[in-house]
């Protein structure tokens, strides 16, 4: 046992240095950070079909469907169970057109009934043994009868194992979901496993590193045979370290034996995320609906499941998933719970801009992207205490409800002023706990005054749109400071980011007695290719309306609002701003590619 003692003072600085020690968080591709599906049974083509059909149809955002384990013919061969699925390459290719990439599950053991396989892995020596008799260890597992464990430990396995998940993602799946990775198997109280000898040494030595064994090499395997292609993989065994490799999700919450009393397990993974990210899991998920138990009422759900979905679109990755063959689609739990879904996930959506700046933050720094308070303010010892809230980078802070029936939240607001994003007008004194009006339909999030969030348009997945407009949305800063952010933008599917190949966006406003001048400078590094024939914007949240915007000098031409939000995919070389009133929203649309630009606001 090696003991590692690093001092701070601060958490980020443990957290710095700890990245140090154990490697950089690796950045999902920029589709994983929208929503995805699952559940138990979604393991075959007609249903994924459908389910993939309904949220087009229903016009909620989707990115990634994934296929639980019995996607498979046999534990684990790769092969697609051919009584479920007709013709796979066939749905892959048709759920690429409308935007859907599909993952996989994978556990890491072959079943018996495997017999090919197993034979295979046993003759080549590929499973831990059993120290009693010499021969494979023999595992009960939950489903597919007894298997053999693979030893990642050993050497040849990696290749071998490589070789077969290779077959998935020659038919077009996009990643994996790494799952039972403790190993888990079917009696659990048991100790048996201790007679087990990987390569490396007995069980009770490897078992809290068996699962990232296992990770690295699902990563190192794909990155092999998908040169330069960013690995998707999501585990819950983890083991320091796990950041290179995977992403992570919670596994099973919620309350089995009665499926509509999961509100304690919801309100518990919001410190297990906060955890998650303390600990460099920053790229994280909950399962939303909780996965536990058979709902059998779907109605009566809906309001955890709402609750539940307005936590997770503010995980990083977030997936809805429960067990069996319950429906965890949006839209099974009423047309309430669908259209507060909807909203929550379009939210989701529109921030994409700014979440996928912090994914490269979490590259740089190793800090999360869902922050406990006491990140950002290690002197407020207040922050200690509000564990039911988190800051989604450093500007937002979302405090989700988790009780039944609460119509209200107590939210603690730390230094500075807090602007509720809801309507982008009331402001509240930091420092003070405040009693949140937040009855179903709302969500508490506030934006720090003095921020600018990059957003774009919802859309039904990441990249549906090319060249959409950028719009950054400013909170300006009191009088005589300047609010700053760094959007950054790659191209999202490659490794290329680990090079620095990419494109910063500077942004500043500066708030004076007459006016708020914003200053946009963009650099592309490293020979970042795009072009850039996109419309971008500000909307500044303002008291009144402004009496003039000047852009680079040239006086800008005012619009009504409904002109100008329907002309961000319009080619014009002029620059237009228009007020809304009832909002307090001056927005400017101007098109994008100059690299510099000046934008004076005047009082
Ligand atoms: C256990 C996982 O935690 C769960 O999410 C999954 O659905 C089942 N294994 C079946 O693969």
């Amino acid at each position: 046992m090696i003991y590692y003692f690093i001092f701070g003072p601060s958490y980020k600085q443990i957290i710095e240095r700890y990245t140090g020690l154990t490697g950089k968080p690796i950045i999902p591709p920029a589709w994983a950070l929208g929503f995805s599906q699952c559940r138990g049974l979604l393991t075959n083509e007609s249903l994924t079909r459908e389910i993939a059909g309904e949220f087009r149809k229903r016009q909620i955002p989707c990115d990634i469907i994934y296929q639980d384990i019995g996607w498979t013919e046999h534990l684990q061969d790769f092969e697609w169970r051919k009584s479920n699925y007709t013709d796979p390459q066939r749905m892959l290719k048709d759920l690429d057109k409308q935007g859907f990439k599909v993952i996989v599950s994978q556990d890491p053991v072959i079943s018996r009934q495997n017999a090919r396989q197993w034979k295979e892995a046993d003759s080549l020596g590929f499973f831990a043994t059993d120290v009693r008799n010499g021969g494979s260890y023999d595992m009960p597992w939950p489903w597919g009868g007894n298997c053999g464990v693979v030893d990642f430990t050993k050497p040849g396995v990696d290749a071998w194992w490589g070789k077969y998940q290779q077959k998935a993602i020659a038919d077009g799946v996009r990643g994996f979901w790494t799952d039972m990775g403790e190993p888990a198997w079917s009696n659990e109280e048991s100790t048996d496993r201790l007679f087990m000898k990987h390569h490396l040494g007995m069980h009770n030595e490897i078992h809290n590193v068996y699962g990232l064994t296992w990770d690295k090499v699902v990563t190192e395997q794909f990155e092999k045979h998908n040169p330069g292609k960013r690995v998707f993989q999501m585990t819950r065994a983890a083991f320091a370290g796990m950041q290179r490799y995977t992403f992570g999700w919670s596994g099973d919450s919620g309350d089995g034996n009665d499926v509509l009393n999961g509100w304690d397990k919801l309100a518990g993974q919001v410190p297990l995320a906060l955890s998650a990210g303390m600990g460099l899991i920053p790229f994280w998920t909950t399962d939303i609906s909780g996965y536990c138990g058979d709902i059998h009422d779907h109605e009566a759900m809906a309001e955890l499941y709402i609750r539940w979905m307005q936590f997770g679109v503010f995980n990083p990755l977030s997936r809805a998933h429960h067990e069996g063959n319950n429906a965890a689609e949006p839209w099974t739990f009423g047309p309430t719970a669908e259209k507060l879904c909807r909203e929550a996930i379009n939210l989701k959506y529109k921030l994409h801009p700014y979440i996928y700046s912090y994914a490269r933050n979490a590259w740089d720094t190793g800090l999360p992207l869902m922050r406990a308070l006491l990140l950002e303010y290690p002197d407020d010892t207040e922050t200690y205490k509000a564990d039911g809230e988190f800051l989604i980078g450093k500007e937002l802070l979302v405090a989700p409800v988790v009780e039944k029936e609460a119509v209200t939240k107590e939210i603690y607001l730390p230094q500075g002023e807090w602007i509720d994003y809801n309507n982008g007008k009331t402001i509240y004194r930091g420092r003070q706990w405040i009693t949140y009006p937040a009855p179903l339909n709302v969500v508490p999030v506030f934006v720090k005054r003095g921020s600018i969030i990059p957003t774009m348009p919802v859309m039904q997945y990441i990249g549906q749109v090319e060249n959409y407009p950028v719009i950054f949305e400013v909170f300006p800063a009191s009088e005589g400071r300047t609010a700053t952010f760094e959007l950054y933008e790659d191209d999202g599917e490659s490794n290329d980011y680990k090079q620095n190949i990419c494109r910063w966006t500077k942004v500043k406003c500066t708030t004076t007695a007459e006016s708020w001048t914003i200053n946009l400078v963009r650099e592309n590094e490293n020979g970042y290719k795009s072009d850039l024939s996109r419309n971008e914007g500000f909307r500044v949240y303002l008291e009144k309306c402004p009496s003039s915007v000047v852009f680079n000098k040239v006086k800008s031409k005012k619009t009504n609002p409904e002109k100008l939000e329907s002309s961000w995919y319009e080619n014009s070389e002029n620059t237009t701003w228009s007020w809304d009133e009832p909002k307090g929203i001056c927005t400017i649309k101007f098109a994008g590619p100059g690299n510099e630009n000046e934008i004076v606001i005047n009082q």
